[in-house]
């Protein structure tokens, strides 16, 4: 697990985006692992502000999605990662997937995803955020290490924190189908992004603490290729 350091989130989110960039000059990236959120704008908008030629040929795979919320919700997850992934990276909406949260079909959702993602050859590279609970998707604490695609409940202090989108904390939904912590981990790469006091906590946990379920994103210890890219106040409780 590497750990950088920037002054604010726009510098981790330049940085996240070159190296992005360097992977897409490699040819090295097809597949790319997008997460909704505050935490990786600044690397969106910094791969929008200068994209590299192979940018919209990705095939993307969203983390996660609420059940119970219509897909034209502006706050589901599906309009979500259109309004700040598809359309300002340009990608092809039938290459940008989304878990299907329908209520008629959750039994298969996951397994259906996990397929989708076989099928695309893997991820190549996972964008992640963190929640202050220590969560990377929405797979909250005591969530098994090597989880796949399925229905989870949030954790009451991430439906507190996702509040802000809604106009009441009774509107956040109670159910997602999430990547599995072992779906994450099968990413060829992964880069989490954090930033602020309130994430401290959480990041020093998943860095520093034991590998556990009680730190979901302590499991990342297990990758071979992950990087955090914190501001200092998220870096603030590090040894
Ligand atoms: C988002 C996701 C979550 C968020 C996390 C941090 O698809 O799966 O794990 O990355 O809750 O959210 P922000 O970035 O809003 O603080």
């Amino acid at each position: 697990m590497q750990v950088v350091i920037f002054a604010d989130a726009q510098a981790a989110g330049a940085y996240g985006a070159g190296l992005i960039n360097d992977r897409l000059e490699r040819g090295a990236l097809n597949v790319l692992g997008v997460a909704t959120g505050s935490s990786p704008v600044p690397l969106y908008q910094a791969l929008a502000a200068d994209p590299h030629p192979r940018l919209t040929g990705l095939t993307a795979f969203a983390l996660d999605e609420y059940v119970g919320l219509p897909k034209e919700h502006p706050e589901s997850y599906d309009s979500v990662i259109d309004r700040k992934v598809r359309r300002p990276l340009g990608l092809d909406p039938a290459r940008v997937h989304v878990p299907d949260a329908d209520p008629e079909r959750l039994e298969t959702a996951g397994e259906r995803y996990e397929q989708r993602i076989a099928e695309a050859g893997g991820v190549d590279l996972q964008i992640l955020g963190i929640g202050a609970t220590g969560h990377i998707g929405f797979n909250e604490p005591t969530s098994s290490l090597a989880s796949r695609t399925r229905l989870k409940t949030l954790a009451p202090a991430t439906r507190a924190d996702n509040a802000r989108f809604f106009d009441s904390e009774d509107e956040v939904p109670v159910h997602c189908i999430t990547q599995g912590i072992g779906t994450i981990l099968d990413a060829g790469e992964v880069l989490l992004l954090a930033q602020g006091e309130q994430k401290a906590r959480a990041v020093a946990q998943a860095v520093e603490g034991p590998i556990s379920s009680m730190c979901p994103a302590s499991a990342l210890q297990l990758h071979r290729k992950a990087t955090l890219l914190l501001d200092e106040a998220a870096a603030s409780q590090l040894e």
